[in-house]
């Protein structure tokens, strides 16, 4: 969540400057994984609270439900839905028995005058996240789309669809229901996508995990509903282009006398001059023709709807909003409080004996001083021997979330697991990149270390934490070994 205030920031920002913003996701905000362990759930809902409290003071319109923010459950799910000051969207997540979705599966708005439909479907994924217990079903699409569309077709200017089927599903759809207008894409993909159109419908996709937001500003026409052809512009430039060039290399042939006497014993430049001549006159043909199709789209263009996109990073350097600001620190303290009681209530249980120090395949980092004291003296020096350090310095020493990246271990620990590391195991020590030594530090020719490859640093260096990574530039700044 920690990018949430520059998002309320940036979204404060544009609604100053334009009239008729709407705030739309697709879903897959609260977690990260379909699946949490049992002892996490606690701070992870926590921190789901936190987020809807964000999008609650951003004034969200309207948020799709993906499997992702069904991983608590979906009596959380419900309960959530009632201190959101926006509805939660799925048209497909149902009752089992009677058929009634849990969720409202469309919402209505309007905005400058355009009266707008949303409809929300929820990814089905190969297996059932809900349990017999809910009594609830994820439907296919084309059980429930072509209902809520024909339901809402005659009453809104603006179809939109917030979708977090895969993308070749949303293709399909796209396809075969022009009467959306937009596709909002997430769940189940990853990145930036630039808007594509299918017929009358296009898509579009923001990165996950709040880095990014996208930005699509839309002069739409409610009476045609149509957008246009953005394309034919392209091509009439590209055309253009080529023409330039042509003439150019012509007027090169040209400036040393007519081609037919100067090449005349020549046959072979002569030939690709002609050809070249033929070229340009057909171009200019070519041209002729676009540019009367381009004054007619010109002359019918308020009938048509156009759009234009950027999206915009979260950067650090990007302002935060304060009240914005204010939730997410009142959150991770909160997050960081239940870790921290978790980690007493342990030590009251185990009354006394075997606190710490669950991972017994690993030996610590100081046990490596002995024998490599010159690779211990240049770990100590690098960022990785403070990283506990700094979730300490910011308060999130006890948050599970933080954990997995800034502590030395296997990857795939429970949060009871992390919360007691022993002591030496904080920070990220030498077995995070050589893995368990345990057995090394006993027999070190027998039982070997491991060596690092570029996956090892990318278990944490990845997409949400360090975009930025460069396994070569980054492993030279912290060699172990001595040349
Ligand atoms: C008792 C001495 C001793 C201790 C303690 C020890 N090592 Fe080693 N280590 C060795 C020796 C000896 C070698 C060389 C082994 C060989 O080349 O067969 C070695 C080699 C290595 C290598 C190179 C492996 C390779 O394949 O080239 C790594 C990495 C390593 N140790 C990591 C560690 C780490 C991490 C620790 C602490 C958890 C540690 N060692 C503790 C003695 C030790
Ligand atoms: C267990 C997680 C983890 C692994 C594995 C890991 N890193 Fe890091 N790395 C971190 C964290 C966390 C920080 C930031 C620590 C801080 O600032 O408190 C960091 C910081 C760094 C830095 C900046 C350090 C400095 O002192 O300038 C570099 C460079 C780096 N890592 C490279 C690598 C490389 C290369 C690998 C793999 C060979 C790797 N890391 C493996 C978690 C990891
Ligand atoms: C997936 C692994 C991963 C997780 C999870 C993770 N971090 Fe980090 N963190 C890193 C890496 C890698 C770096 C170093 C990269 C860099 O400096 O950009 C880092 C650097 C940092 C830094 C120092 C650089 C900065 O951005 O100011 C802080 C503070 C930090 N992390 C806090 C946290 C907190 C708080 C959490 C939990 C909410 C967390 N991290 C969760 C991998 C992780
Ligand atoms: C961020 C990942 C990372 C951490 C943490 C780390 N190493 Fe390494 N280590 C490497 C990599 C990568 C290599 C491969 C050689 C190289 O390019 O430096 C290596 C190589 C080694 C070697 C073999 C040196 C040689 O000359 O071939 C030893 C020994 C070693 N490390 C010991 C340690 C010890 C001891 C610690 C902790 C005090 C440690 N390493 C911490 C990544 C790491």
């Amino acid at each position: 969540m920690g990018g949430l205030p520059k998002k309320a920031q940036q979204l404060e920002n544009l609604r100053k400057k334009k009239n008729g913003v709407l705030a739309l996701d697709s879903g897959a905000l609260l977690f990260k994984e379909e699946k949490i362990q049992p002892d996490q759930i606690q701070q992870l809902t926590a921190t789901a609270q936190g987020i809807v409290s964000a999008y609650n003071r951003m004034s969200f319109a309207a948020v799709g439900v993906a499997r992702q923010d069904l991983a608590a459950g979906l009596p959380f799910l419900l309960s959530l839905q009632h201190k959101s000051d926006f509805p939660w969207l799925s048209a497909n997540l149902v009752n089992r028995t009677h058929g009634k979705p849990y969720f409202k599966p469309h919402t209505l708005l309007s905005m400058a005058g355009v009266n707008i439909g949303v409809i929300g479907l929820t990814g089905q994924g190969p297996e059932s996240l809900l349990p017999e217990k809910d009594n609830a079903v994820i439907l296919p699409w084309e059980d429930v789309l072509p209902k809520e569309i024909s339901q809402l077709k005659g009453r809104v200017d603006l179809l939109i669809l917030l979708s977090n089927l895969p993308s070749s599903t949303n293709k399909k759809i796209a396809e075969t229901h022009p009467e959306i207008h937009l596709i909002l894409q997430g769940g189940s993909t990853s990145g930036n996508l630039v808007p594509e159109r299918i017929n009358n419908t296009l898509i579009t996709q923001v990165e996950q995990q709040g880095k990014s937001i996208g930005i699509l500003e839309v002069r739409w026409n409610k009476q045609t509903k149509k957008w246009e052809d953005a394309g034919a512009e392209n091509l009439l430039l590209e055309k253009k282009n080529e023409l330039d060039r042509l003439g150019w290399q012509i007027g090169r042939y040209l400036k040393t006398g007519d081609p037919k006497l100067v090449f005349k014993d020549k046959p072979d430049v002569l030939a690709a001059y002609e050809s070249m001549a033929r070229q340009h006159e057909r171009l200019n043909q070519e041209i002729a023709r676009l540019t009367v199709e381009q004054n007619t789209r010109n002359a019918n263009r308020t009938q048509f709807s156009s759009y234009s996109h950027h999206f915009e990073t979260m950067r650090k350097e990007l302002p935060d909003n304060p009240a914005v600001r204010a939730i997410v620190d009142a959150t991770t303290t909160e997050v960081n409080r239940i870790g921290k009681a978790a980690v007493k209530a342990r030590i009251s249980d185990s009354s006394g004996k075997n606190q710490e120090g669950i991972s017994e395949n690993y030996a610590g980092s100081n046990a490596c001083t002995s024998c490599h004291a010159p690779q211990f003296a240049k770990w100590r020096g690098t960022q990785h021997a403070t990283a506990y350090d700094t979730l300490e310095a910011k308060g999130q020493q006890f948050n599970v979330q933080c954990l997995p990246c800034h502590v030395t271990g296997p990857a795939a620990q429970t949060g009871q697991e992390m919360l007691a590391l022993a002591h030496d195991l904080r920070q990220v020590g030498c077995e995070s990149c050589h893995g368990p030594c345990r057995a090394h530090i006993l027999q070190p020719t027998d039982a070997k270390a491991e060596r690092p490859t570029m996956a090892t640093c990318q278990r944490c260096h990845s997409g949400d934490h360090d975009d930025r990574f460069n396994f070569f530039e980054a492993l030279s700044r912290l060699r172990c070994r001595s040349d």
